[in-house]
């Protein structure tokens, strides 16, 4: 049947609004930013993909909060392919940075939690720190293994500067590590850099090795909380867990038992890291750990178990594309102890208190995801 004159099939019209996206994304000032993101949002809800528009829902909670303390907000794991190959991911960052920007009251600063980048392409990175200047706060920077292995973090250090570092805030220390180092498996192999890449990337293939923090870092990381009183509170960011928690998929720091030690002396230490794209809470000794949400997709559970104090997500709905992702906040208590929100895009929000860590699971324990499993 032929079609009538002038009507456009939604294919043109979809490859139309793709094109009018992407050039929206050139010079992203604050205004035009606005614009992509809202049309973002309105597409997402023309595709029934928003349920839940109560995203920020904790956020009063947060607020009711008497004791003194702050605030920091995450962006995490947006995996973004060059300009034009991908558009869900950059949607889905444009969301995050829009979110954040809605907090009421603003964090002290956002963490971006690595993994900007899918395949550690120039054209992937520059999009991703386009984007990112679009948040109001102050943005710190953490670098994923996605970021790093196609020029050995080249690019992404012109962009960000050091991917280790260390400051102090309203009385906490703290210190973003680069836990993505590995052993040498392409030289041998003559793997180019992009299959270098590609094989990282893979994370269940049996060449690379785990990720570790690695010797020189860990000297640096002693060197720099020396300089700590054991009472100074610490929180830690790392992208991979340090903590082994599956090695066959990388979910793993193979040098994690010698940066817990180091970090062991502080009294207290929150560890907030990304990479595992999951609701992940752990506490070993004297040293908690939350998983930070990713922006692109949620990995699922590890099949050999949880760490116990996890509160878990139920499987996310498959033909629900932002299911199961979201942003995050972290109150930070003046002892440093932390209460972290997963904002869960399509979902009740989770709060895991550092009274649920501190009393090992057993007071103030989180409500579970509020829609049933898949
Ligand atoms: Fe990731
Ligand atoms: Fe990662």
């Amino acid at each position: 049947m032929r079609r009538p004159r002038g009507v456009k099939s939604i294919e043109t019209k979809h490859y139309e609004e793709r094109d009018a996206f992407f050039r929206g994304l050139h010079n992203l000032d604050r205004r035009s930013f606005l614009k992509v993101s809202i049309a973002a949002a309105a597409a997402a809800a023309a595709n029934g993909i928003v349920q839940n528009l109560h995203a920020f829902m904790p956020i009063d909670v947060a607020n009711a909060q008497t004791n003194e303390g702050f605030r920091i907000a995450y962006i995490s794991d947006a995996h973004l392919y060059e300009r034009k190959v991908n558009e869900r991911f950059v949607r889905s960052l444009l969301r995050a940075v829009d979110d954040v920007n809605k907090l009421d009251p603003q964090p002290d600063f956002v963490l971006f939690g690595g993994d900007l980048a899918q395949l550690g392409a120039p054209g992937e990175l520059d999009l991703g720190a386009q984007i990112l200047k679009n948040v109001k706060a102050p943005v710190r920077m953490m670098v994923g293994e996605h970021d790093w292995f196609l020029d050995m973090g080249d690019h992404w250090q012109q962009l960000f500067g050091q991917p280790n570092y260390s400051f102090d805030h309203k009385g906490v220390h703290f210190v973003v590590l680069n836990s993505i180092h590995e052993k040498d498996f392409w030289t041998e192999r003559k793997l180019t850099p992009k299959e270098r890449m590609h094989t990282v990337a893979g994370l269940d293939n049996a060449i690379q090795g785990r990720f570790m923090v690695g010797e020189e870092q860990r000297n640096w990381l002693q060197q720099d909380l020396a300089k700590q009183a054991p009472t100074t509170p610490l929180i830690v960011f790392s992208h991979s867990p340090l903590y082994k928690y599956y090695e066959p998929w990388n979910f793993w720091t193979d040098d994690a038992d010698e940066v817990q030690a180091i970090l062991k002396k502080m009294n207290h230490t929150t560890v907030i890291h990304g990479h595992t794209h999951q609701l992940l809470t752990n506490r070993i000794d004297n040293i908690d750990f939350h998983g930070m949400l990713s922006t692109a997709w949620p990995w699922p559970y590890a099949p050999q178990g949880l760490p116990p104090l996890t509160v878990q997500m139920n499987r996310p709905d498959p033909f629900d594309p932002n299911d199961g992702m979201g942003t995050g906040t972290v109150f930070v208590h003046p002892d440093g102890l932390v209460d972290k929100v997963y904002n869960l895009w399509n979902r009740d929000p989770v709060q895991v208190s550092s009274a649920y860590l501190s009393s090992n699971g057993t007071s103030s324990v989180p409500a579970k995801p509020n829609l049933t499993s898949y």
